[in-house]
């Protein structure tokens, strides 16, 4: 593990960057900090480094990477051509929380990476660690978040450590992480571009920039509605079932109680400004509800802290669908696996 300070001088030397750069050179996996998450960076043009990525988490291997890049000079050399609104898009977001995926050039890069897709996703995150250490490794670098995979996305460089230590070549050290969910992405091949995973980078933002944008609809099927039965897959998961809620705050208490009374202890996450006036028998104060941001920057600490504590059932209050608060409720209701508890519904949709 090396540490470094966030704000390293692009002027000066860093072992530390040096060291964890030749490593990943070299083809080694090395974790480090974006301005979202942990990555679990890799040279994208190696076959065998970019295995090792999928081998660490246990990933699916048909699941693509997103290459990272520092310099919008490395686009040409990836991607088939830039199109105007991916251009705009870049002007306005990059470096930042903003994945786009393009058609991509055969043979530069392993294909492993795009899991024999022709298309790639790729993102020039906003921290200068992650920036620097590319740099000095100049090569596009396969990074997916750097946790176990199915586990929540580590915003700390501990939250890596736990999930990986001994898997993977070492870890840099930045700090925390600032938005705390991944970046957005979105598919620029299709005309209007289509948001397939909710982000940093908000609908009304992107809208904003380039006029309409779809939404995978899978997404909104699933966002903020129940979901029908037999939804398999959990991801971002606690080790304990998670529910989201959604209704008053006297309902909430009351359906606590009722756990309770069943012998379970319960856990709850929510706005400090719901916990403050709850009981439980653990509660865990994410963000505030004026400003979602915070929540989104304190979410998947919020949920692995329950995994330290004996509790059986975790209930997460859902929050507004608007801005940032899409991308949370997108990661709320998959670590829930899609099961909800609602005021007035007394069905829970397993
Ligand atoms: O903020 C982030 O994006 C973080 C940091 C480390 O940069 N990375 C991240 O990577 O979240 P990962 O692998 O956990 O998620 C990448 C997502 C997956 O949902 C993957 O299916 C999708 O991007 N993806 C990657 N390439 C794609 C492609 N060519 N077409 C469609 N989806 C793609
Ligand atoms: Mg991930």
């Amino acid at each position: 593990m090396w540490i470094v300070d966030k704000n390293v001088d692009k002027n000066k030397d860093y072992p530390q960057i040096k060291k964890a750069a030749q490593l990943l050179h070299d083809g080694h996996t090395i974790a480090f900090p974006t301005e979202t998450v942990y990555g679990l960076g890799a040279d994208a043009t190696s076959d065998q480094a970019v295995s090792g990525i999928f081998k660490a988490k246990g990933r699916p291997s048909d699941n693509p990477l997103i290459v990272h890049i520092y310099s919008t000079n490395q686009l040409s050399e990836l991607v088939q051509y830039v199109d105007n609104t991916s251009q705009a898009l870049i002007e306005q977001f990059w470096p930042g929380p903003l994945t786009l995926i393009f058609t991509k050039k055969q043979g530069v890069f392993s294909d492993k990476v795009t899991a024999g897709l022709d298309t790639v996703g790729i993102r020039m995150p906003d921290h200068p660690v992650a920036l620097a250490l590319m740099e000095a490794c100049q090569k596009p670098i396969a990074a997916p978040s750097a946790n176990r995979s199915g586990k929540p996305s580590p915003t700390s460089a501990a939250h890596v450590y736990y999930d990986l230590n001994g898997r993977i070549a070492g870890i840099v050290d930045g700090g925390e992480t600032g938005v705390g969910v991944e970046s957005t992405v979105l598919d620029c091949t299709v005309t209007p571009p289509m948001i397939l995973r909710p982000g940093g980078i908000s609908y009304e933002q992107l809208t904003d920039c380039i006029g309409p944008v779809d939404v995978d609809p899978s997404l909104e099927e699933h966002a903020g509605q129940p979901r029908s039965p037999g939804m398999k897959y959990t991801h971002y998961a606690p080790v304990a079932p998670l529910y989201v809620t959604k209704g008053s705050d006297l309902w909430l208490q009351e359906t606590i109680v009722a756990f309770q009374q069943d012998g379970k202890k319960v856990g709850l996450l929510a706005p400090v400004e719901t916990i403050s006036h709850m009981q439980a028998d653990f509660l865990v104060a994410c963000g505030r509800e004026d400003d979602l941001s915070t929540t989104a920057h304190s979410l998947y600490e919020s949920i692995r802290a329950f995994d330290n504590e004996a509790v059986d059932i975790i209930l997460a209050q859902s929050v507004e669908m608007r801005g940032i608060g899409v991308a949370i409720m997108n990661r709320l209701v998959k670590a829930a696996g899609h099961k909800w508890l609602i005021e007035n519904n007394d069905k829970t949709s397993f």
